[in-house]
């Protein structure tokens, strides 16, 4: 294992606590959602000594090198294939090309696996086995399920995986290949959580559904830690994230408060405004944030080029909306037509084949700014989310040179 520190990790969870109530239960024990809101559970980290940035120096390269603020306990126990601190590149061609100062973009598609799905289902899997758990169960829809079956796989653990019908052929065949049993149903996400919750109905598999358990947030978290380390402690004034479940937007919100918390922030700074970026077929939380549905619970999505949007009703939308309205963000819809557009200017002029999804966040920078939202002068980092090689089916032929 690729985690080279002498020491244990020594983490310093001390409770999970409710979203919504804040109600404490024992982070050493198995959970799925809080039994007083039945809402997702966030992990709580507490301190007496003080914990001073110079403990990373000399860490590995990975995501692990956080372990303090990470909920596993023994080292042992990490399920590792080397995730996290994916560089963070210059788009010097498009900022020039479109008038921003400075544009970033964080490429999670360097991932193993492919996409940032490994950070939360490497933290997943591996607090799993900590926890003595023999096989998860997920509903995905494509990315996910690759990584958990990745990640069991390095476990010696039992992975089943339901994906919808029209999910490109190379995530369903990386899952067959990892030993992962597969399963297709007709419709999107939600139809796969119900197929899930049946082939569960005996609780044989722990359940790694989208903020069900605590620690895939814990996962997503890392990005955050990584932006500002690797920005030398200043954040962008703007992030786009592609939000469908939304782990990413909450985590990165989460580990900014961690950082403040433990002062390696500076208490006074000023966080980025965080904007969800959806696809137009599928923006329940764009529907949500402007005001035209009450919440996303009847909403009804159509498929989507960006596999990872397609989520219509997410169950973490309250938490996402709280990070838009105390960021200052806001949310936006992208055609498929414009993600199409976007792959190919990233592609062309960047060489950069992202997933259609962190293409997406290309076409709403360019949205935001002509709208006013953005402004010239500011550092705005999108963080692309996955690799667009799997996606072929979605995007051939519609290159237009
Ligand atoms: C490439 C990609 N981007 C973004 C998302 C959305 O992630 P989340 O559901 O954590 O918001 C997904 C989810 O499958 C994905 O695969």
């Amino acid at each position: 294992m690729e985690y080279t520190s002498k020491t244990s990790p020594a983490s310093l969870i001390s409770s999970l606590g409710c979203s919504s109530c804040g109600a404490s239960y024992d982070a050493h024990a198995l959970h799925s959602l809080s039994s007083c809101c039945h809402l997702p559970l966030v992990a709580r980290y507490e301190h007496e000594e003080p914990l001073h940035k110079e403990v990373l120096q000399n860490r590995p390269g990975t995501m692990w090198r956080y372990r303090e603020l990470l909920p596993v306990l023994k080292k042992e126990n990490i399920v590792s294939l080397g995730e996290g601190f994916t560089p963070i590149l210059s788009l010097d061609t498009l900022a020039g090309k479109y008038n921003f100062r400075e544009l970033l973009l964080k490429d999670e598609g360097q991932n193993p696996t492919g996409s940032f799905k490994a950070r939360g289902l490497s933290m997943a899997v591996s607090k799993a086995k900590e926890l003595g758990i023999e096989g998860c169960i997920i509903p995905t829809a494509g990315n996910a399920g690759v990584a958990l079956a990745a990640y069991c796989a390095r476990a010696g653990m039992k992975a089943v995986v339901v994906m919808p019908h029209h999910t490109p052929k190379a995530f369903r065949e990386e899952c067959y290949w990892y030993g992962a049993e597969v399963h297709l149903v007709d419709g999107l996400i939600n139809d796969c959580a119900h197929k899930a919750k049946e082939l569960n109905r005996d609780g044989s598999w722990l359940d790694v559904s989208t903020l069900k358990e605590p620690y895939r947030l814990e996962g997503k978290k890392t990005m955050g830690y990584e932006i500002a380390e690797q920005l030398n402690w200043q954040l962008p004034d703007v992030i786009l994230y592609p939000a469908g479940g939304g782990t990413g937007l909450i985590g990165i919100w989460k580990a900014f408060h961690e950082l403040k918390a433990i002062g390696w922030l500076p208490e006074e700074t000023i966080l980025p405004r965080m904007v969800a970026v959806q696809a137009a077929n599928c923006m329940p939380l764009v529907e949500t944030f402007f005001g035209r549905q009450p919440n996303a619970q009847q909403y009804v999505g159509k498929p989507t080029i960006a596999n990872g949007l397609a989520v219509p009703r997410p169950i973490g939308e309250p938490l996402m909306l709280h990070v838009l309205s105390a960021s200052k963000g806001t949310a936006i819809g992208i055609t498929e037509e414009e993600m199409i557009f976007s792959l190919q200017e990233l592609s062309s002029l960047e060489g950069l084949f992202v997933a259609p999804e962190g293409a997406a966040l290309w076409m709403a920078s360019r949205k935001l700014l002509a709208a006013g939202y953005i402004l010239p002068e500011e550092q705005v980092l999108l963080l692309n989310t996955g690799n667009g090689q799997k996606y072929m089916e979605n995007i051939e032929n519609k290159y237009k040179g």
